[in-house]
C-alpha cells in the first residue's frame, strides 16, 4: 500500500472510531440537552490543543454477548491539551458507548492519563458520563475503578484534580470525583448516586426520580459534594477555565501572577457594617472591597453559606477567602460549614495559597441537632486545618469573635501571622447577653428591677470585652486599624509573608477528625 493510502486508510479508522456509538446514540445524547464527549473536550481546551491517545483501544471481554459488541474507544476519550497555554491532562466517557460505562480497558485508559498527568505535574481533569462498573466485565470493573480510586488518593494534593459531572454518574463515576479537589455540576444535566432509582426500587421499594435522588441542585445546596453549579455545559466550561486561572499546575509551583488591579468598588468599605451588631450584613461585598478588580471567585456558593470561601487576587496574586456569613444564621459555624472550610483551607494549604480570613461570627452553632451530627468532629476540623496550614495565613475581625469561633477562625493561637481588627470588633468569651445572664445571675435575680440590672449589666460587660482592645492589649491583635486601611495592610502582609517557611516536625501523617 502507498503511504497515501495508509493516511487515507488512518483517517477512515479515526472517523469511524470518533463517530463513538455511531449517529443515533449521538443523536440521543443530544435530544437530552447533552454535549457528545468530543464536543466537551474541544469547547473547554484551548483551540486545536488537544491531543488524543488511546483511539484504537478495545476491550477484550468476552461474556454477557461482549465478544459480539465493539465499543469505540471502549467509551472513553483521553489526551492532554492547553487551557490559556496551561497544560492538562484529560479524559472524557462517551455515554453513547455502552453508557460511558467502565470495563478494564476503559479503566486502563484513564490510569494512564492519570499517570501521566501525576508525571508531568499538571492538573487532570475528568468529564464524567457513566453508568459506573460494566456490569458484563464483573471483577474487573471494579477492580478497574479501585485503581482509579488509588491513584486519585496518590495525586491528592500533588496536582489539582478537577472532575465534572455530565450526565447520570452512579457508582463508581462518583467515588472518583469525590476523591478530587473540585466538582462541577450542571442543572438538569448532572445526576450523582451510588445507586440508581432502578436499584432503590428494586431493594427499598421506593419510587424517586433521578433528578431528586441525586441532581445539580441537590449536590450543590444539600450535600456540598458539588463546587460549582452551572446553566448549562458551556457555562461550566467558562468555570473551569476561570478556576484554572486561580491554581498552579502543581504542589511546587505558584499559581500565575496577573497584573495587580485596584478593586472597582466604588462604595465607602465602612458603610458596609450596619452600626447596630444585630444587624446582617453580606461579607461578600466586604471581600469585593479588598481583592483586585472586586474579582471574587466564589466556591460552593450554595452549601452552608452561613460560610463562603472562594479565591480573588492581590496584588495579582491568588488568595483564598474564608470568611463568615452574617447573611445566614448570623455567621456561625456548624458541621457543614466547618466541613466546607476545612477542606478549603487544606486546599489553598496544599497548592501554596495564601488565606485570609474574614471574622464576624457568634461562635459554634448549639442544639441537640448540631451536637447529635457531630459538630464536635466537624468543628474540630477547622481547628486542624488552620493549626495545620504553612502558608501566610491572615486575620481580619471584622466585628464578632466569639467563644470558639474567635479561636477556630485562624486566631493568633492557631498560628496566624497577622492579626488586624476594626475598631468595633467584639472579642470575648460569648454574646453580652449571654455573658450577663451567667456571670450576674444572682444580682439579676436579686435586684428590684431585674431587667434594668441586666441592662446595666450587659453594658459592663461591653464596655469591658466587646471591643479589641483588651485583646490588643495581650498582643493576640496586632493592630487595630480602620476599614478603609484593609487592603493596604493587607497587601503588605502577603508581601511580607511571601518567602514564609514554618518548618513542622516530621511525621508520615496526621489524623485529622475525618
Ligand atoms: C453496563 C451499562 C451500565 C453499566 C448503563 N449501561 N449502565 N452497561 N454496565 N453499569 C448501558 C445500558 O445497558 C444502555 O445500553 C446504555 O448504557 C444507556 O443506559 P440506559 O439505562 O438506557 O440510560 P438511562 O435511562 O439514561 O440511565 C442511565 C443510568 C442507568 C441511570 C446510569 O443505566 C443505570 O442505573 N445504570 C446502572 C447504574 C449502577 O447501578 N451502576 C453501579 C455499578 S456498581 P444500550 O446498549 O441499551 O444502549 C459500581 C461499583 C463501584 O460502579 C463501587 C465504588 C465503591
Amino acid at each position: 500500500m502507498s503511504l497515501k493510502k495508509h493516511i487515507l486508510d488512518l483517517r477512515k479508522r479515526r472517523e469511524k472510531v470518533q463517530l463513538g456509538g455511531g449517529e443515533k446514540a449521538i443523536e440521543k445524547q443530544m435530544a437530552m440537552g447533552k454535549m457528545t464527549a468530543r464536543s466537551r473536550i474541544l469547547a473547554l481546551l484551548d483551540n486545536e490543543s488537544f491531543t488524543e491517545y488511546d483511539l484504537f483501544v478495545e476491550h477484550e471481554a468476552r461474556d454477557f454477548g461482549m465478544d459480539k459488541k465493539q465499543l469505540h474507544g471502549d467509551g472513553v476519550i483521553i489526551g492532554t491539551g492547553t487551557i490559556y497555554g496551561a497544560p492538562v491532562c484529560i479524559f472524557a466517557q462517551d455515554f453513547t458507548v455502552a453508557g460511558g460505562s467502565l470495563g478494564l480497558m476503559h479503566a486502563r485508559k484513564i490510569t494512564k492519563i492519570m499517570d501521566h498527568a501525576l508525571k508531568m505535574r499538571v492538573p487532570l481533569i475528568g468529564i464524567n458520563d457513566s453508568g459506573g462498573a460494566r456490569i458484563q466485565e464483573g471483577v474487573n470493573s471494579l477492580a478497574g475503578y479501585g485503581e482509579i480510586f488509588y491513584r486519585n488518593t496518590i495525586a491528592s494534593g500533588v496536582i489539582p484534580q478537577i472532575s465534572v459531572i455530565l450526565g447520570p454518574c452512579a457508582g463508581g463515576a462518583v467515588y472518583s470525583p469525590a476523591l478530587t479537589d473540585f466538582v462541577f455540576v450542571v442543572d438538569q444535566i448532572s445526576k450523582m448516586f451510588i445507586t440508581g432509582p432502578s436499584v432503590i426500587k428494586t431493594v427499598l421499594g421506593e419510587e424517586i426520580s433521578m433528578e431528586e435522588l441525586g441532581g445539580a441542585r441537590v449536590h450543590a445546596e444539600i450535600t456540598g459534594n458539588a463546587h460549582f453549579f452551572a446553566g448549562s455545559e458551556m457555562e461550566c466550561f467558562e468555570q473551569i477555565k476561570k478556576l484554572i486561572t486561580f491554581i498552579p499546575w502543581n504542589n511546587t509551583q505558584k499559581a500565575r501572577a496577573f497584573p495587580p488591579k485596584e478593586p472597582k468598588f466604588k462604595g465607602n468599605i465602612e458603610d458596609i457594617i450596619p452600626a447596630d451588631p444585630k444587624q446582617p450584613y453580606d461579607v461578600r461585598d466586604v471581600i469585593k472591597a479588598i481583592v483586585d478588580d472586586s474579582d471574587f471567585f466564589e466556591i460552593q456558593e450554595f452549601f452552608a453559606p452561613n460560610i463562603v470561601i472562594g479565591f480573588g487576587r492581590m496584588n495579582g496574586q491568588t488568595t483564598g477567602f474564608v470568611a463568615n456569613q452574617p447573611l445566614v444564621l448570623a455567621g456561625v459555624l456548624d458541621c457543614d460549614s466547618s466541613d466546607k472550610a476545612a477542606r478549603f483551607i487544606r486546599y489553598c494549604n496544599a497548592f501554596n495559597i495564601p488565606i485570609i480570613t474574614l471574622e464576624d461570627m457568634p461562635g459554634y452553632l448549639p442544639g441537640v441537632d448540631q451536637e447529635h451530627a457531630g459538630v464536635i468532629r466537624h468543628g474540630a476540623k477547622v481547628l486542624y486545618a488552620y493549626s495545620e496550614a504553612t502558608v501566610p495565613k491572615i486575620t481580619v475581625i471584622l466585628r464578632k469573635a466569639y467563644g470558639g469561633g474567635y479561636i477556630a477562625m485562624n486566631s493568633r493561637h492557631l498560628g496566624a501571622d497577622f492579626m488586624f481588627a476594626w475598631p468595633m470588633a467584639e472579642i470575648a468569651v460569648m454574646g453580652p447577653e449571654g455573658a450577663a445572664n451567667i456571670i450576674f445571675k444572682k444580682e439579676i435575680e436579686e435586684a428590684e428591677d431585674p431587667d434594668a440590672m441586666r441592662e446595666e449589666k450587659v453594658q459592663e460587660y461591653i464596655d469591658r470585652f466587646a471591643n479589641p482592645y483588651v485583646a490588643a492589649a495581650k498582643g493576640y491583635i496586632d493592630s487595630v486599624i480602620e476599614p478603609s486601611e484593609t487592603r493596604h495592610l493587607l497587601l503588605h502582609a502577603i508581601e511580607v509573608s511571601s518567602n514564609k517557611n514554618d518548618q513542622r516536625p516530621y511525621k508520615k501523617h496526621g489524623i485529622p477528625p475525618f
